[in-house]
């Protein structure tokens, strides 16, 4: 299994904190952002991992990041010029990807889980990761039947048809990047990831987990001041980055 960590976009929704570095260089507590999502691929076992990153902070990362011949990992990095959307990772990430199967997460998502088990017994299709959310039209949004069958995803639903966000953390096969190659901007210009769930999910291979502890999409001010403090309060001894 190999691992990306998608670190673009422009952020604009936390300016001017974004103005001028990337929001995944933020500080969460005492470490930049992308450490948390980094150190739930690496705990995970994962030891090959594509930072995409957009262009102007690509020299800040690589400082900060390195080979992550320290950490026992390989970090290699790859641009991306526009913010296209989180499923172009998959196109961005296609020589990286190199027919494994492949496991994405947001630069900006924090979670406290530790997901070895199901990182390491992937075998083919697609997982997705839920968790009950107060405001779920802000995320993707899975309908789960009683015994965990995906049966809808949409993305930002007005009417969303359950509570369970899909977040940012998603494990697929290797087929992926030919679906992503496929799939049409949606109406706000992006390729989306939920577009690549449904094509799993309509061939009835997408399969989910529940996330037991926090998530953070530490992507506005309110989300970001949660994501300070539980990661003092909680994740310091979950941290091996
Ligand atoms: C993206 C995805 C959405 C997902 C969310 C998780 O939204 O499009 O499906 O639920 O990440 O953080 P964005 O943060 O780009 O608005």
């Amino acid at each position: 299994m190999r691992g990306i960590v998608l670190s673009g976009g422009s952020a604009t929704r936390l300016r001017p904190c974004t103005k001028v570095t990337s929001k995944q260089l933020l500080p969460v507590y005492n470490r930049p952002m992308i450490y948390y999502p980094l150190n739930t691929l690496v705990k995970a076992g994962i030891r090959e991992i594509l930072i995409i990153v957009a262009p102007e902070q690509a020299g800040h990362y690589l400082n900060l990041l390195g080979s992550g011949r320290e950490l026992g990992v390989k970090f290699t990095y790859e641009i991306q010029d526009q913010p296209r959307g989180l499923a172009e990772a998959f196109i961005i990430g296609e020589n990286f990807i190199d027919r494994e199967n492949i496991c994405l997460i947001l630069g900006d998502n924090i979670f406290e889980d530790d997901f070895s088990a199901q990182i390491t017994e992937f075998k083919s299709g697609g997982h997705i990761f839920v968790k009950a959310v107060p405001d779920p039209e802000r995320f993707g949004v899975a309908a789960v039947d009683a015994a965990g069958k995906v049966l809808s995803i949409e993305e930002k639903p007005s009417a969303p048809k359950s509570n369970l966000a899909v977040t940012g953390l998603y494990i697929f096969d290797s087929r992926v990047v030919e679906v992503a190659k496929q799939i049409q901007p949606s109406p706000r210009g992006e390729l989306e990831i939920t577009d690549l769930q449904r094509w799993y999910l309509e061939k009835g291979e997408l399969h989910c987990s529940q996330v037991a502890g926090e998530w953070i999409d530490a992507g506005t001010f309110d989300s970001l001041l949660k994501a300070q403090i539980f990661a003092k309060e909680k994740m310091q001894d979950k941290m091996i980055l």
